[in-house]
């Protein structure tokens, strides 16, 4: 009979995902909600929808309040940044499993988003619910290949690793100041801005790093190690464009070196204000292997790896029904082809009652690292002790 899920937040990127958990064969009843309700019609008006059996017109809700109240198992909660754990919270404790959108929360405060990984790993805990972050860069090919050399023990010990997540305001191809204004533009985001500005007249100002995932989620997910320690500086913004004064962050880049809990350092850049085509990557170095730019070394020989050597498999029939929900895109889907594996890993955790790969405390180490390394950014580098709870095992 399959699962019964609810897609919260249909906008540019909650619409992408749509017509995979519509199609994955252990999906038996699909469920849409966003206040806009263009979008929720754009998936309900679909002729492939309507022939699926898996939607019904009721099934269309309005707002996360009337969905939580539906007897869904689970919801995919992929609206704006600032709302996703204080509505993954909502969502367990109307009993429904949750996936959440990257990142877990991003608001001026650090303090704020620190007591929001708290929440979310308590709620998660305390409701037994399922948890799934839903970090593109964890379903990378690298990231895979990565993950299974680690476990190999391939990489020996861990020395050092990297990741940067290069995404200037203004860069052509996703030009930071149109995603602004479009996430801005929707009644929810209208909602959101006299709290923006709360944020401002008490002088509480964030930065990149508090949109850290893309690059913390490479080398913790791979290393298994969490931030302890860390020293971060900021620089700019030096353009004097309307992006700054409408973000009101303190700093444009923000660059952070960190102890690991293994022992290793981590060097984590972000930056909105670069001269360089977009970039998200990582590096890891062991002392018996290591990783960079699809190249896998050892002392005697480097070895260069395609993407679907990198990949892991997807399960046949899975492949094979999402291929014909959307026969004109590539299979896997955007954001390195991650998307079909965070639909696959979502629907099969919670048909099968276990807990997804990436998970609660994977999520909120690669946030907390980021919240601490602005914290230590605004007070010039300090070195500032970073939070953990722990994997749940
Ligand atoms: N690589 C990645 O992982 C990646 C890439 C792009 C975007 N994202 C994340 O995805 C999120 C969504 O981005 P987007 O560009 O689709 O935003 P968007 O503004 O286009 O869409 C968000 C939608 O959520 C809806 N919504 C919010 N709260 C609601 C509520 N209570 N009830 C009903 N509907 C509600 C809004 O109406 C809106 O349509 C962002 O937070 C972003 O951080 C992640």
């Amino acid at each position: 009979m399959g699962i019964s899920i609810g897609l919260v937040g249909l906008g540019s990127f909650g619409s992408s995902f749509a017509d995979l958990f519509m199609a994955h064969p252990l999906t038996g009843r699909v469920a849409l909600c966003d206040r806009e309700a263009d979008r929720v019609a754009a998936f309900a008006n679909k002729e492939s929808w309507k022939r699926s059996g898996k939607f019904k017109p009721s099934d269309a809700y309005a707002t996360l309040d009337d969905i939580c109240k539906a007897d869904l198992d689970a919801l995919v909660i992929i609206t704006q940044h600032w709302l996703h754990a204080p509505q993954c919270v909502q969502a367990m404790e109307a009993g429904k499993h949750v996936y959440c959108a990257v990142p877990l929360l991003s608001v001026p405060d650090a303090d704020e988003i620190l007591d929001w990984c708290d929440r979310a790993v308590r709620t998660t805990e305390r409701t037994g619910r399922h948890f799934m972050y839903g970090e593109t860069t964890f379903y990378r090919p690298e990231a895979m290949y990565c993950r299974r050399r680690a476990a190999e023990g391939a990489f020996g010990r861990f020395v050092y690793s990297e990741g940067e997540y290069f995404h200037a305001f203004d860069l052509p191809t996703s030009d930071l100041r149109k995603v602004w204004a479009h996430r801005m533009g929707s009644t929810i985001g209208k909602e959101f801005l006299a709290r923006r500005a709360d944020y401002g007249r008490r002088g509480i100002r964030g930065g990149p790093m508090h949109y850290p995932t893309h690059s913390t989620g490479g080398p913790i997910s791979v290393t298994g190690a969490h931030a302890v320690k860390v020293s971060c500086r900021g620089f700019g913004p030096a353009s004097r464009d309307e992006y700054f004064a409408v973000t009101q962050d303190a700093f444009s880049n923000e660059t952070a070196l960190f102890t690991m809990s293994d022992g290793s350092t981590m060097r984590i850049c972000e930056y909105r204000e670069i001269g360089f085509r977009g970039r998200e990557t990582f590096r890891i170095y062991g002392t018996e292997g290591s990783f960079e730019d699809n190249v896998w070394h050892d002392k005697k020989s480097a070895t260069e790896l395609s993407v679907p050597e990198m990949r892991d498999k997807l399960p046949a029939e899975v492949e094979a029904a999402f291929r014909a929900a959307r026969p004109e895109h590539d299979v896997y889907g955007g954001h390195g082809g991650s998307h079909a594996y965070l639909v696959h890993e979502f629907v099969d955790a919670i048909a099968h009652d276990r807990r997804p790969a990436c998970d609660v405390y994977q999520g909120v180490r690669y946030m907390a690292a980021g919240a601490v390394a602005h914290k230590s950014a605004l007070r010039d580098g300090e070195i500032l002790d970073v939070p953990d709870w722990g994997d749940g095992r």
